[in-house]
């Protein structure tokens, strides 16, 4: 049986988890609609997987006797500035989701819940990666500069492939 407060803050990161969705899929809207495809897919690939993390959250809380409630959604911003900018709030929204997996921690500490402690590890290691990742994109990019953004785009893809050939 869940604990309560284990219970509510794992709700409140369902919602988290699918506004991420929800982000990034306007992001990739965004980038599809000013011709760069390969930006466009990698969000879309990112949006997928954040509706990945939220499906964990919803099935590990029902496994576990409690009850996971789906959220209304809050609309993501439509526009963004540029592609710089666009990926600097990516890294933004990323650092914001760790530490609030890493609240989660601390609740299942206070309230002795061990299993669920160690299950949510599975989303620490994940936040590793995923900051990591977004960084090589902005280094990337101050690498490149305004310029070479077709450049980037036409990369971006392949530098998703070379991480998650190095988490298998
Ligand atoms: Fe599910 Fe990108 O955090």
């Amino acid at each position: 049986m869940l604990p309560k407060k284990v219970e509510k803050i794992l709700n409140e990161q369902i919602q988290k988890e699918d506004y991420s969705s929800q982000l990034y899929l306007a992001m990739a809207s965004w980038a599809e609609n000013r011709g760069m495809g390969g930006v466009a897919e990698w969000l879309y690939a990112q949006s997928e997987e954040e509706r990945e993390h939220m499906l964990k959250l919803v099935r590990f809380i029902n496994e576990r006797d409690g009850v996971a409630v789906i959220p209304a959604m809050d609309k993501p911003p439509t526009d963004f500035e540029n592609i710089r900018a666009l990926f600097d709030k990516v890294l933004e929204h990323e650092q914001y989701i760790s530490a609030s997996i890493h609240d989660i921690v601390t609740v299942c500490m206070e309230e002795r819940d061990f299993a669920t402690q160690n299950w949510i590890q599975w989303f620490v290691n994940e936040q590793i990666e995923e900051e990591s990742s977004v960084r090589v994109i902005i280094d990337k990019l101050k690498l490149l500069g305004d310029k070479n953004i077709y450049m980037f785009d036409r990369d971006i893809m392949s530098m998703r492939g070379e991480e998650k050939e190095s988490e298998a």
